[in-house]
């Protein structure tokens, strides 16, 4: 992104820094790159988990904006900075408007800013709706394979509100070897649960499939269920709805009544995000005055150390980092740049000289 020289002017031992080129990359172009390397962004999503866990990212807390005339609607802000090969900085900007399904428009909506290293320009807008859920469907992916690595690999899976993650979840899982006897489906919305069954059997799935009407229904006849509702409060508190220890990825985060989750073993992506905004594990440590209930991070079992007992449902709360979006852009604007398509915005910076 930057060239080493001697700039007019400067003195001979400055270094000679060019500003980036700003490009702006479609949604079309992100598909285009990320359909049919699924196995390759959960290796990705891997490798970023374990950059993160090592500490060679810097990603805060992520910033809510909420407006007291849209309660139900919110922004989020997730800025991140991410090392070792990937080197690069950003933002990720990503609206929530549950609202929008109603009239036959996705609920969120993000761009993400990719910022060079070197010189901190952004050089780089992406349209950001499908690399979010491409990189929460890797997590899950990934999840999936590494908490049941020690158990009996799940052979029905439940998908507890089925919108558009629910659907990427399915497609990653689907595409990097999983398959299953039986896929059940739940959701509030009778039209939403017969959409996604038409999704399952447009995509030449094995196995039966079965909307289930009481979610009790769904996740007692699961080895793995997914959630992946817009619930803003608990609404599943019977523990023993999991008596069969299911695997749960539970990608929504404010599912669980607490109890659930005092029940379960408990891996996280990253304990202090995790434990804010009310998602179900920080409920549980309000409840439990403590994190005793915590077993670790996805990284932690990578690494091995933390490992997963068979005898208690898994709970994976991914909170969802800035960290996988910002890898997950790169590795998409590296493919374009290549690839001879990137879209250049000329004079995107303008005013470059000091006095004019
Ligand atoms: N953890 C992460 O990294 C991460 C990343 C992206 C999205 N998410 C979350 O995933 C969730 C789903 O996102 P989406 O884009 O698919 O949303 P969506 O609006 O497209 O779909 C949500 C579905 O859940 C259903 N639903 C809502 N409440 C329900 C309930 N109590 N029981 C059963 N069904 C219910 C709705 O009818 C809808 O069909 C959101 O909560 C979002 O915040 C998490």
């Amino acid at each position: 992104m930057t060239a080493i020289g001697t700039a007019a002017g400067q003195p001979s031992t400055a270094k000679h820094v060019t500003v980036p080129p700003f490009a702006v990359i479609s949604g079309a172009q992100v598909q285009h790159v990320l359909q049919g390397r699924e196995k390759e962004i959960v290796t990705l999503v891997e490798s970023t988990y374990r950059l993160h866990g090592a500490g060679d990212s810097v990603n805060p807390p992520s910033y809510f904006l909420r407006f007291p005339d849209r309660p139900s609607a919110r922004i989020i802000a997730l800025p991140a900075s991410i090392g070792g090969q990937v080197q690069v900085d950003g933002l990720k900007w990503i609206s929530s408007f549950p609202q929008n399904v109603a009239a036959g428009v996705p609920r969120a909506s993000a761009v993400l800013i990719l910022n060079d290293h070197e010189t901190g320009y952004p050089f780089a807008c992406l349209e950001s709706s499908v690399i979010s859920a491409t990189r929460t469907a890797a997590s899950a992916t990934l999840a999936a394979e590494w908490l049941s690595r020690d158990r009996r690999r799940p052979r029905s899976v439940g998908f507890f509100g089925v919108g558009l993650i629910a659907r990427y979840i399915h497609t990653f899982l689907a595409r990097t070897g999983w398959s299953f006897d039986e896929i059940g489906v739940h959701d509030l919305s009778a039209d939403n649960a017969s959409g996604f069954r038409g999704y399952l059997e447009r995509s030449d799935v094995a196995g039966r499939i079965t909307v289930y009407d009481r979610p009790e229904q769904l996740i007692r006849s699961s080895d793995m269920v997914v959630f992946a509702t817009v619930a803003g409060e608990p609404h599943v508190t019977d523990v023993s709805w999991f008596a069969h220890n299911p695997l749960v990825l539970h990608v929504s985060l404010r599912d669980l009544a607490p109890e659930v989750v005092l029940a379960s073993t408990n891996i996280l992506d990253d304990v202090e995000h995790c434990m804010k905004a009310n998602t179900s594990p920080h409920l549980a440590e309000q409840l439990a005055g403590n994190r005793d209930f915590l077993n670790g991070t996805l990284d932690d079992v990578m690494a091995g150390r933390v490992s997963v007992p068979a005898d208690r449902p898994v709970v994976f709360s991914p909170f969802g980092l800035g960290v996988l979006d910002l890898a997950v852009g790169k590795y998409v604007y590296d493919q374009v740049a290549r690839a001879g398509e990137l879209r250049v915005v000329d004079d995107f910076f303008h005013e470059l000289h000091r006095y004019g």
